[in-house]
């Protein structure tokens, strides 16, 4: 077996094959992701959430995230990485975007890199694959951006439809392998999808784009509270993980463990 390529993404988009991304941040979920028929894991600045606990993305940093990036690309033989950039690493320009990507390549060991943004960044774009670096775009809903679009709402409703349209076109002009969807509406993403020659990649856009993405404890059941309506729950691990620690924290009162066969 050998990595995944971009062009292996592009050329499933010809077959009419679609895929399934998830995020991940440490060397168990990469490994178990990548032999789970999971061809694509990005390393999201959504860490800033689900790893940090950070109330929203923008605190994360480029020095918090690359050691996640480097234990995932450590622990995977085929996906292809994709390293998120993080708020405040890209929005200077295409020089500060540039030396932020090559860092998450040469420091964190990633295949690819993502950023927020269609017009708006894409200068940067275009400099960070004018080095030889993949990019994916990512737009409609952009997370670091929430303060602007009011919260997470879906974007591109009504006439604003054009707007995500355009950043999705932008971003391909620039030269990106791939353009993740946030929070369209489906019949947008499927006009996208069929006029773009890159794969889209959706969360909360619906069933007609090339592949979906997810994070992961969000489709694992592993954080609690109201998912979004675009999150299906595939397992119940904050259920599974709770009741092993109340088990363990009872068997240890109780004495039953260790036993026997846990002494030396
Ligand atoms: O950081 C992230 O998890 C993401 C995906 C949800 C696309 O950007
Ligand atoms: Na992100």
């Amino acid at each position: 077996t050998r990595r995944v390529r971009t062009r292996d993404l592009l050329a499933a988009k010809e077959r009419g094959d679609r895929w399934a991304m998830l995020t991940s941040y440490d060397q168990y979920t990469a490994a178990l992701f990548d032999t789970s028929g999971i061809p694509v894991l990005l390393v999201g600045d959504s860490a800033a959430n689900n790893v940090f606990g950070y109330e929203t993305t923008l605190p994360v940093t480029t020095d918090e995230l690359l050691p996640l990036v480097r234990a995932v690309v450590r622990a995977t033989k085929t996906a292809l990485i994709v390293a998120d950039l993080p708020f405040g690493s890209y929005e200077e320009g295409p020089v500060q975007a540039l030396r932020t990507a090559v860092r998450f390549m040469k420091e964190g060991g990633a295949h690819a890199v993502k950023l927020e943004g269609g017009r708006r960044t894409a200068e940067q774009i275009r400099a960070i694959v004018g080095a030889g670096i993949p990019v994916m775009g990512h737009v409609g809903f952009t997370p670091q951006s929430e303060h602007t679009l009011g919260g997470y709402r879906v974007q591109g409703r009504g006439s604003a439809a054009e707007e995500v349209v355009a950043d999705a076109r932008a971003v391909a002009e620039a030269g990106a392998f791939s353009v993740v969807l946030e929070m369209v509406p489906g019949e947008v993403a499927k006009q996208v999808t069929k006029e773009l020659a890159v794969p889209t990649v959706g969360i909360g856009a619906g069933p007609d784009t090339d592949a979906q993405v997810l994070v992961w404890q969000d489709m694992a059941g592993l954080r609690g509270g109201k998912a979004p309506r675009f999150v299906k729950r595939y397992a119940d691990l904050a259920g599974v993980l709770g009741d092993a620690a109340r088990r363990y924290a009872d068997e240890v009162r109780s004495g039953e463990f260790p036993a026997a066969e846990h002494t030396f």
